[in-house]
């Protein structure tokens, strides 16, 4: 499967696997306080975008996949919201616009920029969009934690009701870190069983991140100028507790 039909695979069941709400209030809070223009940056098929569309926010949703924002646009649409909806790499992110009060990255999606490069050019473009007392949230899983569930086994991660095809997706991954020590290659299988229990559909895709760690990431962040004004360890506001927290949110600003 190329990366596009790949890209158009997972846009059309994302939804049904993707359900957690767990961060819609950090967040709804975040966009609240901030008050003005917000950037989100891998915003997928708009998970986080339509709660804060629906708050009220001026949104601008970034994401280079076409298909994941087909669904975007469509949901929206569906629900009369509005947000400016863009296909771009944040890697080479170029907007109109530089006056954003808050730039958002949830879900812990950083970790899909797999090399320091990367991640810093998205750093440099992020800052580069953002107002001058603008902030920025950035997510990452707590490479601790995350590191011991990446063993090579073979994991069922959920069963999910496709209502739209009268249908069953049985989603499973297994794992395994590379020889350079901070890149995982996940490899996902889909299994779509139709209302029979047929498997009527069957694909592999595999997917890369990074575990990347509390130092470096913030090392990156200062070297395009950022400085550390919070972290929390989850969307709880929870301190950062290297054994227990699920994730790490960092708050930026220049
Ligand atoms: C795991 S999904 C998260 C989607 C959404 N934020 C959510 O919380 O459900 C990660 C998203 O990042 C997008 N993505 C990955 N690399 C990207 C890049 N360099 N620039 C823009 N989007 C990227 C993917 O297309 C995908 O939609």
């Amino acid at each position: 499967m190329n990366s596009t039909a790949a890209q158009a695979w997972v846009a059309g069941l994302y939804d049904a696997y993707v359900t957690t709400t767990a961060d819609h209030a950090f967040f709804l809070a975040e966009v609240c306080a901030a008050g003005g223009p917000i950037l989100e940056l891998m915003a997928g098929t708009g998970r986080l975008s339509l709660p804060l569309a629906e708050a009220g926010a001026d949104l601008t949703c970034v994401d280079l996949s076409g298909p994941m924002l087909d669904r975007l646009r469509a949901k929206l649409a569906a629900k009369g919201l509005h947000a400016d909806v863009v296909e771009a790499d944040i890697r080479e992110l170029a907007l109109p616009r530089r006056d954003f009060a808050l730039a958002i990255l949830p879900f812990q999606s950083f970790a899909e920029l797999l090399t320091p490069e990367d991640q810093l050019a998205a750093l440099a473009r992020v800052a580069h969009h953002l107002a001058p007392d603008g902030r920025f949230i950035c997510t990452l899983h707590n490479p601790v934690l995350r590191a011991r569930t990446i063993d090579g086994q073979l994991r069922l991660l959920g069963s999910f009701p496709l209502p739209d095809r009268a249908a069953t997706l049985l989603l499973w991954s297994t794992q395994q870190l590379l020889p350079d020590g901070v890149t995982v290659r996940a490899a996902q299988l889909y299994e779509i069983y139709d209302r029979d229990g047929r498997l009527s559909e069957k694909r592999r895709l595999d997917v890369r991140f990074r575990l990347v760690g509390r130092a470096e990431l913030e090392a990156l962040a200062r070297s395009v100028g950022f400085r550390v004004v919070a972290l929390c360890g989850d969307y709880d506001r929870s301190p950062i507790a290297d054994e227990r927290s699920p994730c790490l949110i960092w708050t930026l600003a220049r």
